[in-house]
C-alpha cells in the first residue's frame, strides 16, 4: 500500500491586477484584497472615479500595501507615460469586483475611456468579473448580453448570489463572496487547471440528508459538507466545471450550487446533473431509509408511551447512476477498520474509486476539520494519514485525474 503525505503549494508573490468599480459591495472588494495578500499574491488595484466616491484609494493601499492605480495617479506618476500597457505587463491574472453595469458595457464593447477599462483591454492574461447590481439591471436584456459577450470571449463571470440587495430589494445581483473570488483567482494561477479536469463537468454531493417525519422533525446524520466541499473546491481549482448538490449552505464558490434535503431530492438533484457529467463523486452522507409516510402537522406526544415509525428503504444513488463515460467516486465510513467491508462495497456498487474512512478512529471523519482516509482506486490502495480534508480531497482528486486522465 502506497503512503502520500501532501504539503500545500506555495506561491512567490505574483501580482493579480484588482479592477475596482463604483458599486456598493466594494467593502468586500477591500476584503478581497486582504484575502489575496493572504493568499500571497501582490494586488495591483486600479479604482475608477466612481469606486473612489465609496472608498478612499487609501483603504485599498494599506490593505494591498501597494499604491493604488486611478485615472489621475496614473498619468502624473508615470510622467504621462503608458501606464495602462506597464500594469497589464505586470499582472498575470485580472479580477474586477465589483463589476457593474457600466463597466461590463464597456468591456464588452471594448471602450477604454478609464484607466481599468485600458488596462483591460490590454491585458493578456486570464480575466474574472464579479458582477453586483440591482436584480432589474441584473435582469435587463443589455446587461445579459454584455455578460454573454464576455463569457464568450473566455472571461471568468462570477455567478451572482441571491439576497437582499442594498437597495433594500430582494433578487439576484450581489456579488460572489471575497472567498468564491479567491479561488477563482487561485485557479487562473495553477498549472493543474490544464490538466485531464479541465474542462470536464464533475458533480460533487456533500452533507447528510433530512427525511422529514412531520413538519418539524426529521432524521438526519452528523454530515458536515466539509469533505464534499473541499473535494468540489479542488476539482474547480483543476479547471473542472462543478456542481456541489449539497444540504448545506454553500456560501462562497464560483461554482454552481444545488441545495436539496431528502435522499429522493438528492437522487433527483443528481440524476438530472449527472446527465452530460464525466464525474460523479457521493461524498454526501445519504440516509438508507426513510419514514413511510411524512405527518402533515407534528406528530403529538399525547399520552403515548412509546411512537413507532415505519421506514422505508431510499433509493441507492450512487449505484443507480451507473453509465458508460461517467467516472463514478463512493464513500465508504465505516465502524472501526474495515477495509474489506469498503473493497466489498466498491465491487457491489461498480464505482471506479471508493474513498474508505473510519468513523471510529480519534479525531477525523464526520464533522471535524481532518480525516484520515484509504483511496481504493486504480492504484491500488492508497492510504491518506491524519490530515486536512482539503488536502484528503487533493490527494482524492490525484486519483479522478488519473483515472479520467489515463
Ligand atoms: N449512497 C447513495 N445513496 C444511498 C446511500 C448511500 O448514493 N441511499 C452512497 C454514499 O454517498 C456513499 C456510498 O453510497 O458514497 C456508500 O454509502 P454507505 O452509507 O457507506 O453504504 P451503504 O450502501 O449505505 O451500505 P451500508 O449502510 O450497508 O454500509
Amino acid at each position: 500500500m502506497t503512503v502520500v503525505s501532501q504539503a500545500p503549494t506555495m506561491h512567490a508573490a505574483p501580482t493579480v491586477l484588482v479592477g475596482v468599480t463604483g458599486g456598493i459591495a466594494i467593502y468586500k472588494a477591500v476584503e478581497l484584497v486582504r484575502g489575496l495578500v493572504k493568499d500571497g499574491f501582490q494586488p495591483l488595484v486600479v479604482t475608477t472615479e466612481a469606486a473612489q466616491r465609496f472608498v478612499m484609494p487609501l483603504t485599498f493601499a494599506a490593505v494591498a500595501q501597494a499604491p493604488v492605480l486611478d485615472d489621475q495617479s496614473a498619468w502624473q506618476a508615470s510622467g504621462g507615460w503608458f501606464r495602462h500597457i506597464e500594469a497589464a505587463r505586470q499582472a498575470s491574472v485580472m479580477v474586477v469586483a465589483p463589476a457593474t453595469a457600466n463597466t461590463l458595457a464597456k468591456m464588452a464593447a471594448g471602450m477604454a475611456d478609464n484607466l481599468l477599462t485600458a488596462i483591460y483591454l490590454a491585458f493578456r492574461g486570464p480575466v474574472i468579473v464579479a458582477p453586483t447590481m440591482n436584480w432589474a439591471m441584473n435582469e435587463h436584456a443589455a446587461t445579459r448580453e454584455n455578460v454573454h459577450v464576455l463569457a464568450e470571449r473566455g472571461v471568468e463571470v462570477l455567478p451572482t448570489e441571491e439576497g437582499e440587495l442594498a437597495c433594500g430589494e430582494e433578487g439576484s445581483g450581489r456579488m460572489a463572496s471575497p472567498e468564491a473570488i479567491r479561488l477563482a483567482v487561485r485557479r487562473a494561477f495553477a498549472a493543474s487547471a490544464a490538466g485531464p479536469l479541465a474542462g470536464k463537468k464533475v458533480v460533487v454531493t456533500s452533507g447528510g440528508t433530512r427525511e422529514r417525519i412531520d413538519a418539524v422533525r426529521f432524521i438526519g446524520n452528523r454530515s458536515s459538507g466539509k469533505m464534499g466541499r473541499a473535494v468540489a473546491d479542488e476539482t474547480y481549482l483543476r479547471g473542472a466545471h462543478v456542481t456541489l448538490v449539497t444540504t448545506q449552505p454553500a456560501d462562497g464558490t464560483p461554482y454552481d450550487i444545488v441545495r436539496v434535503e431528502s435522499a429522493s431530492e438528492m437522487a433527483a438533484a443528481v440524476t438530472e446533473a449527472v446527465r452530460d457529467a464525466d464525474v460523479l463523486v457521493m461524498a454526501a452522507a445519504v440516509a438508507d431509509f426513510r419514514p413511510r409516510d411524512e405527518e402533515g402537522g407534528k406528530i403529538e406526544r399525547g399520552d403515548r408511551e412509546t411512537l413507532t415509525l415505519e421506514l422505508v428503504r431510499t433509493v441507492d444513488v450512487l449505484a443507480s447512476t451507473a453509465r458508460p463515460g461517467l467516472f463514478r467516486v463512493g464513500f465508504a465510513a465505516e465502524a472501526g477498520p474495515r477495509l474489506d467491508r469498503a473493497r466489498a462495497k466498491k465491487a457491489a456498487k461498480g464505482v471506479d474509486l471508493l474513498v474508505f474512512n473510519d468513523i471510529l478512529a480519534e479525531g477525523v471523519g464526520i464533522g471535524s476539520d481532518e480525516n484520515e482516509i484509504t483511496i481504493l482506486g486504480p492504484d491500488g490502495e492508497i492510504h491518506v494519514p491524519r490530515t486536512t480534508k482539503p488536502a484528503c480531497a487533493r490527494a482524492i482528486v490525484d486519483q479522478i485525474e488519473k483515472g479520467v486522465g489515463g
